[in-house]
């Protein structure tokens, strides 16, 4: 079974069902696109309780938990406790994502590199560090946010603003009642995904998202407009070097502090003048990211089974990586972020019909025969190929073909990295 509604569950469930040993497969709640390769089950995935309950009932030998919301209330614990195979981090180990204090202590324990920082619930005292910083510097609320929660502030009078409005006004409720203010790194940013259990990690082509609504990085954040996987410059070399500086070093230290992790640990990176540097971390796998790391794992891989392994606390070796790049484009309704039309009819799903693309559904539902949009981001319209420009390409075709009045894309997903 597969927990989420998201274009990252439908890659997930598509990655799953491609393995032999699947009999049957569920997604809860799931969407239009999740049904077409299992049966959709209609229990939210924060219903921890009714979760475990079908787990329990249907004898579901592995369920794996996609969005942060169930794993930060402990859906884990409960699989653990009725005994029933689930991939994913415990409630502790969720910390890493569910609070930025928490990582950034626990990196700093652990020597992990990451941005100099200190934690506040004091405004004045936050406000005097980050004038020892300099502008800019950035201002992040504790808990989950939503993708809110972060503010770059170029000068001082911005980063004051930003700290009252978390620690005085409230403005993020409990998740804000902390801020870390840190310093402003420089770089690009990649993203590197590894499949853990306890000290043991496989660690995932690298990606990247890109955040920005428009072209060009501009207009408002958004969950992610489009991703592309692997990140060309990230070589096998720089690979390693993430694996032996920050992901071994941090399962080390979890297992060290009685938390050890198992699941999806995602370390999103500033590559720095001085190497890599953690921004944050996510405690499961990222969306879009998945949608473009998925059609690379099928590839010669098993991946139910690599699923199964981690989460029974063995990590297989010997991951096959493909030498190949996959592009993502996320089709968002009109209005997306701020708001998103609803029950627009989508058009031209099978049109698509190219043996090296596969259109992910994220917010969409069934209406009769039709395939209407439920949500601010609707489709993830990947393509593989050996190059990143070939992908790009037919994802471009592909998303060409797909008619939905009023959605947009952006056109420069990968671009950056074409010549
Ligand atoms: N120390 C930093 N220096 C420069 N940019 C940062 C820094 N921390 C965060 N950012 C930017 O803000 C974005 C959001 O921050 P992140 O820590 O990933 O929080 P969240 O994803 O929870 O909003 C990052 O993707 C990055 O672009
Ligand atoms: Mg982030």
């Amino acid at each position: 079974m597969v927990v989420g509604s998201g274009g990252r569950e439908h890659a997930l469930a598509w990655a799953i069902r491609r393995s032999p040993r699947v009999e049957r497969l569920w997604i809860a709640p799931g969407n239009a696109g999740t049904a077409s390769v299992g049966e959709n089950v209609d229990i939210m995935a924060t219903d921890l309780a009714a979760l475990v309950d079908f787990a329990r009932r249907h004898r579901v030998d592995l369920t794996v938990i996609g969005p942060e919301a169930p794993l930060m209330a402990g859906i884990v614990d409960r699989f653990r406790d009725a005994n029933r195979l689930c991939y994913g981090p415990t409630a502790a180990a969720a910390r890493l994502e569910g609070s930025k204090a928490f990582a950034k202590e626990f990196m700093q324990r652990h020597r992990v590199p990451t941005a100099a920082f200190a934690t506040f619930d004091d405004a004045a005292r936050a406000r005097a560090f980050a004038r020892s910083l300099g502008a800019p510097v950035v201002i992040k609320a504790d808990g989950l946010a939503a993708g809110k929660g972060v503010v770059i502030a170029n000068d001082l009078d911005e980063a004051d603003r930003a700290i009252d409005s978390m620690l005085l006004d409230h403005r993020f409720g409990e998740a804000g009642s902390r801020v870390v203010v840190e310093e402003f790194l420089r770089g690009e940013e990649v993203s590197v995904h590894a499949m853990c259990a306890g000290e043991q990690a496989l660690v995932l082509p690298s990606s990247q998202d890109h955040k920005r609504a428009y072209d060009n990085d501009r207009g408002p954040n958004t969950g992610g407009m489009g991703a592309i996987a692997p990140v060309p410059w990230v070589d096998s070399q720089a690979l390693q070097h993430v694996e032996h500086e920050i992901i071994r070093p941090v399962l080390a230290g979890m297992a060290a502090d009685g938390t050890p992790f198992t699941g999806t640990l995602y370390a999103g990176l500033m590559w720095t003048a001085d190497g890599p540097k953690v921004l944050e971390f996510n405690t499961r796998f990222g969306d879009p990211e998945t949608q473009a790391l998925m059609p690379l794992l099928v590839h010669g891989n098993d991946v139910c089974t690599l699923f199964e392994k981690a989460a029974a606390g063995e990590v297989p070796t010997g991951l096959v990586i493909p030498a190949m790049s996959a592009v993502a484009i996320v089709v968002a309704s009109k209005g997306y972020p701020e708001s998103a039309e609803r029950d627009v009819e989508i058009r031209g799903l099978d049109h698509v019909d190219d043996a090296r693309t596969m259109v992910f559904h994220a917010g969409t539902r069934c209406v009769d025969a039709r395939v209407v949009t439920a949500g601010g981001r609707v489709l993830g319209v990947t393509a593989w190929s050996e190059s990143l420009t070939d992908a790009a390409r037919h994802a471009y075709a592909a998303a060409e073909k797909i008619h939905i009045d009023g959605a947009f894309y952006r056109s420069d997903i990968g671009r950056r990295h074409l010549t």
